[in-house]
């Protein structure tokens, strides 16, 4: 297994570029299944997740073209023909948001056959909310040996109401509304970014959709869709982390490629803090070793506070003087990274969705363990503060959702290799999930 290594000390100084985002590359491609048209994705991320949906796609039936060299980021998908419309258990289990195919699948072809997630390190998260708004729009759902069946005629369109905000949920009814017969109206939407580009995409594949990133969707359904070109939003998880990397080291940082305006509730918070930002076109510049101040956090849906960035912060808040208390709101068990933090010399204590940060505590190099994604990244942002050289092991979780980590991070300045195999493409990648 991977293994990354990181001697903490330096400044982070230069321009660091973001790449697209993987939560809007992901529903993207499952769109195309929505057509037997080509559908072109640019700005894709390459990341292991990508290459996990391409394989699910493939599996299909759809061509899926992932581009080389100078068009390394960009994507054919062409679903011409779906000799079978399922998502089995070996890819859903190595990546939850496979599920995503369930909504375009019953909608193109009338049957779709999806294994059910199962646990992850972050919660639960069950797709209950996928399926009874599947089942608004008529389609007729059993479960069984592990998977989801859903079977229709035609889609009718419906009223759907969210019994709490969910970000795929709201994606997979969005993407199976589009075939309808008939208008549906979802409510209580997710207002994601990545919703909205999801959005934009259909649009342009001829959907007729109005109200993304509100939370009341309408969805006129029509007979086909074609297919379409399409960039993908820069990835604001990806924009977040550097910005505080920059910010815990001191440097002067430009965080280049980003979409600023996707990054409200964060850039707020680190002001509460006293991280030093300036925002210019597609970059934001992090400048300065600053005192930082210890300050409250509560995850929330956007355009709150993203649950995706409370490790990263958690990170942050070690380096701040004073307690800060962090509620996670959106997942039961996202506090997997305390404990490795704590294990580097971090004063965290967690009661229930709170944890309890005591800073400013100077941190010191250890062996750590990665649980999933983005705690793998929290613990990267404390490596690069950390006294001496840390061995971050399973960086398999953090090759799922950001490109290049360890050469991004070596262009501006920080001390990190990477041991063991490049992330080997053709392999399957463990059974992770969040
Ligand atoms: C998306 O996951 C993101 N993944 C997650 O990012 C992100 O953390 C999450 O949204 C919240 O912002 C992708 O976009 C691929 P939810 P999703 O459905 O859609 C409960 C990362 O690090 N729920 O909005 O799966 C659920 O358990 C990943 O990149 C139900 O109860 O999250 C959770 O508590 C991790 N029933 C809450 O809703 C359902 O049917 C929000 O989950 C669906 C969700």
């Amino acid at each position: 297994m991977d293994k990354l290594v990181i001697r903490g000390g330096e400044a982070l100084l230069g321009t660091v570029r973001v790449s697209g985002a993987k939560n809007a590359a992901l529903p993207c491609m499952a769109a195309a299944l929505l057509t037997d048209e080509p559908v072109i994705l640019e700005n894709i991320p390459q990341v292991r997740d990508i290459e996990t949906t391409r394989r699910l796609l493939a599996a299909m039936g759809a061509e899926v073209e992932l581009g080389y060299g100078r068009a390394q980021h960009r994507t054919t998908i062409h679903c011409k023909t779906l000799a079978a419309p399922e998502a089995s258990y070996e890819l859903v289990k190595t990546m939850r948001a496979s599920t995503l195919v369930l909504g375009p699948l019953v909608a193109r072809c009338g049957h779709a056959r999806v294994s059910l997630p199962g646990g992850c390190a972050i919660g639960a998260r069950p797709i209950d909310m996928h399926i009874k708004g599947l089942e608004s729009l008529g389609a007729k759902i059993t479960q069984n040996h592990g998977y989801v069946e859903a079977t229709t005629n035609r889609l009718k369109g419906a009223e759907v109401f969210f019994d709490k905000i969910t970000v795929t949920g709201t994606e997979d009814l969005l993407m199976a509304a589009t075939l309808a017969d008939g208008e549906t109206v979802l409510h209580n939407c997710a207002r994601e970014p990545e919703v909205t580009d999801l959005a934009d995409l259909l649009n342009k594949m001829g959907a007729k959709i109005s109200g993304a990133g509100t939370s009341t969707i309408r969805v006129a359904g029509v007979a086909k869709l074609h297919g379409a070109r399409h960039r993908i939003i820069p990835d604001r998880v990806e924009a977040g982390t550097f910005i505080i990397a920059g910010a815990m080291t001191g440097g002067d940082l430009n965080i280049a490629g980003c979409n600023p305006a996707h990054l409200g509730a964060l850039l707020d918070k680190l002001a509460a803090v006293g991280v030093k930002t300036k925002q210019s076109g597609d970059t934001v510049r992090v400048m300065g070793d600053v005192p930082l101040h210890a300050c409250d956090m509560t995850t929330e849906e956007y355009p709150g506070f993203p649950t995706d960035m409370q490790a990263q912060f958690m990170a942050l808040a070690t380096q701040a003087e004073g307690v800060s208390v962090i509620t996670e709101n959106i997942f039961e068990n996202r506090f997997m990274h305390a404990q490795e933090l704590v294990r580097m010399g971090a004063n965290i204590k967690i009661d229930g969705p709170h944890a309890t940060v005591r800073g400013k505590t100077p941190l010191s190099a250890a062996a750590v363990l990665a649980s999933d994604l983005r705690a793998s990244a929290s613990l990267v942002l404390a490596a690069l503060v950390a006294d001496g050289e840390t061995i971050i092991d399973r960086v398999y979780h953090i090759d799922r959702g950001y490109e290049n980590i360890e050469e991004k991070l070596r262009g501006v300045g920080a001390q990190i290799r990477r041991i063991g195999e490049m992330f080997p493409r053709k392999t399957a990648a463990p059974a992770t999930n969040a």
